[in-house]
């Protein structure tokens, strides 16, 4: 690797530099893109940003000079709620839900969230290592550097922090960063459904404590949902967790209007995730308490759902949206933010400068990571991907496309598409 790096011939580098804050309302379209842009970097981090004709003369002869041969240039998508740690998979279910099932009926018949915490628990943490490799390469290969990453698949002491373990390992072995958040209530665990209490103060009492001791959470993260969590038992975890010192994230008004907007405004909570049901008191709680939502289109797409959360609403109570994939087994099998880009246009009626927004330096913030991730400013991680297309527009616009073409984490190149050549020779 050289020392430093220059990358020069953006037709648009989308900078993001502003308010060192979540973006609100207007702001969210406000990219502060640097056309004909280049970028200076000094290994890690960012040195300077500019035109082209302000940076060219500042490289050096030691210098790699990168060309984005005309192409946008973005900071790596920051994806705030993400399940990546999993064994198998569930296309089965996948299939019985195109036949009719739906989601909840599968779950109601031991399928869902149990499938996974079955074979989740017979796999060690070397396996789960070996088996959530694909998804990292997926993330990287999809233009995100940064990944939120719960657990919830073990729902026992040690295979929670089995799965909160390898998803430390999957961090210090590769590039992708990963920010991990417990989730031990994500369902309630199957040998406890007779004694729900019990299985909330083993979260409360034994979970919590270990997964702090070790450091191996930032955030505690429920299942706030009819069936699952109701909101005393999620205030009573969520209560616990930030006592311990960690941030707090709530899955929330998914499926139902359970509480869970009020609750995690309530308990102060970094963000609320979902909201496919929330409703105006809920989003006004959030205003109220300076909580992030993260909007989560592409679970809404994959369960073949039609209400989506109300992304305009939120932005005009001037939330700091974000948005994310929730890749999982089950409702969200995808690792693409530019298909939540496009979800975003199409669904949330939010314009592809609001997607980007909320799929970077406001979801970088929502993780704590804003003053280092999330848009290109001199002092930042250099975390950077060239798209192939020239307008950032068309990441939202042209789905079902990979467009990252060179994925830069730290100043270090991870993933280049470039030698990919057809054999008819385009
Ligand atoms: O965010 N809502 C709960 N958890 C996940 C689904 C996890 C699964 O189905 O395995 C979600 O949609
Ligand atoms: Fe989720």
């Amino acid at each position: 690797m050289a020392d430093a790096l220059a990358v020069i011939n953006c037709s648009q580098l989308v900078t993001l530099a502003g308010a060192r804050r979540p973006r609100v309302g207007a702001e969210l379209r406000e990219l502060a893109i640097i056309e004909d842009g280049a970028m200076l970097v000094r290994g890690e981090r960012i040195k300077r940003v500019g035109a082209r004709t302000e940076i060219e003369p500042l490289i050096e002869g030691d210098c790699e000079v990168v060309d984005a041969g005309g192409r946008v240039v973005l900071p790596g998508f920051v994806d705030a709620h993400t399940h990546p740690v999993f064994a198998g998979t569930r296309a089965d279910e996948f299939e019985r839900r195109a036949r009719g099932e739906t989601y909840q009926e599968i779950a109601a018949r031991g399928g869902g969230i149990r499938a996974t915490v079955r074979k989740t628990r017979e796999a060690s943490e070397d396996e789960l290592v070996a088996v959530s490799r694909r998804y990292r390469n997926w993330f990287l290969r999809a233009g995100t550097t940064t990944v939120e990453a719960k657990s919830g698949y073990g729902l026992s002491v040690e295979d929670e922090l089995k799965m909160l373990r390898a998803i430390r390992r999957l961090g210090e072995e590769g590039s992708l960063r990963y920010v991990g958040t417990f989730l031990g209530a994500h369902d309630i665990a199957e040998e406890y459904r007779a004694r729900r209490d019990d299985y909330v103060r083993l979260v409360v009492e034994e979970m919590l404590p270990r997964v702090a001791d070790a450091g191996l959470a930032e955030f505690c993260d429920v299942f706030c949902e009819e069936r699952v969590f109701a909101v005393e038992e999620s205030r009573r975890i969520l209560g616990a967790a930030r006592a311990r010192g960690l941030g707090l994230r709530v899955h929330a008004d998914q499926l139902s209007l359970s509480g869970g907007a009020r609750l995690a405004a309530e308990v102060r909570a970094a963000t609320a995730d979902h909201l496919e049901h929330a409703d105006a008191a809920g989003i006004a709680a959030l205003k109220s308490a300076d909580v992030q939502p993260v909007l989560l289109p592409c679970s809404v797409y994959a369960l073949g759902a039609t209400k989506y959360p109300a992304a305009r609403e939120m932005i005009g109570a001037g939330l700091a949206v974000v948005l994310a994939t929730d890749f999982n087994p089950g409702s969200s099998p995808t690792p693409s933010m530019t298909m939540a880009l496009s979800l975003a246009a199409t669904h949330l009626k939010m314009t592809p400068a609001e997607g980007v927004t909320a799929a970077t330096i406001n979801a970088a913030h929502s993780l704590r990571r804003g003053h280092e991730l999330g848009s290109l400013e001199a002092g930042k991680l250099a975390d950077f991907v060239i798209h192939d297309c020239a307008d950032y527009r068309e990441l939202a616009y042209f789905f079902g496309v990979e467009h990252a073409r060179e994925v830069f984490v730290g100043g270090r190149r991870v993933f280049s598409r470039g030698a990919a050549r057809l054999q008819d020779g385009v």
